[in-house]
């Protein structure tokens, strides 16, 4: 893949801002943080536990909404956006993948990576049946398409969840830990795949604590206390 200079950013976030409270005590997981991704960038978030990792990436991907600061996707400030308007962006332009992958254990691979067309019992269409068989060849499982997760190793179980995030032609990939439950040699295939996929059209914002594998991004930003340093 060649090198751009310069990049469009795709997301800003800026001064961004979360405590929790649990029990009336207030932890403050971020302390006014600001990153940009690059349109086609693979950014590593790295840390110890509890430096606000997933914070970040759930403030990142709107799962979670910030106290202060902004969040600019799309020339819009996502922390103020209406409901309706994040999940519009969610629904089409984000994908997530966590730690423990999160597949349906009763439906196939094929049908865990179409998960994202579903609506209700409609059934999918034959151009979409095409593009998840597409991507299930993209992570290397195209032979396992009617397997259930059960049957998958917890790498093979992974690339179902990269699929099912391909399949909907994601802008920005943010993935939490995504080898954390893996064993080294898996967690490397998986890593290679999230490098490999990122490209002019799709960003992949990625939290580890494997210095290995955060070396594999365009660029690493670390965090310590709820600040990037
Ligand atoms: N839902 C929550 N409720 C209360 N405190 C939380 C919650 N999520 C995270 N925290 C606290 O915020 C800080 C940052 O957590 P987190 O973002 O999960 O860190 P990391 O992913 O780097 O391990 C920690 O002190 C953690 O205990
Ligand atoms: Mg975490």
């Amino acid at each position: 893949m060649s090198e751009k200079t310069t990049s469009t950013t795709i997301l800003l976030a800026s001064g961004v801002t979360k405590t929790f409270t649990q029990d009336g005590l207030a932890a403050q997981a971020l302390k006014g943080v600001s990153l940009s991704v690059g349109q086609g960038e693979f950014v590593s978030i790295v840390g110890r536990s509890g430096s606000g990792k997933s914070t970040l990436l759930s403030v990142l991907s709107t799962l979670l909404k910030p106290d202060q600061g902004q969040i600019i996707y799309n020339s819009a400030d996502l922390a103020q956006a209406t409901e309706a308007e994040i999940n519009a962006v969610r629904h089409r332009d984000f994908a997530v993948i966590f730690q423990f992958h999160y597949l349906l254990p009763y439906l196939t691979a094929l049908e865990n990576t179409l998960l994202p067309f579903m609506r209700g019992l409609r059934p999918v269409s034959a151009e979409q049946r095409r593009r998840g068989l597409e991507c299930l060849e993209r992570v290397g499982l195209a032979d396992k398409a009617a397997r259930l997760p059960g049957q998958l190793s917890g790498g093979e179980q992974q690339r179902v969840a990269i699929a099912r995030a391909l399949v909907k032609d994601a802008r920005i990939l943010f993935a939490d830990e995504p080898t954390g439950s893996l064993d080294s040699a898996t967690g490397a295939t998986v890593m290679e795949l999230l490098a490999g996929i990122r490209g002019d059209g799709l960003s992949v914002v990625m939290v580890t604590h494997n210095e290995d594998y955060a070396r594999l991004a365009d660029r690493v930003v670390r965090m310590e206390d709820g600040l990037v340093v």
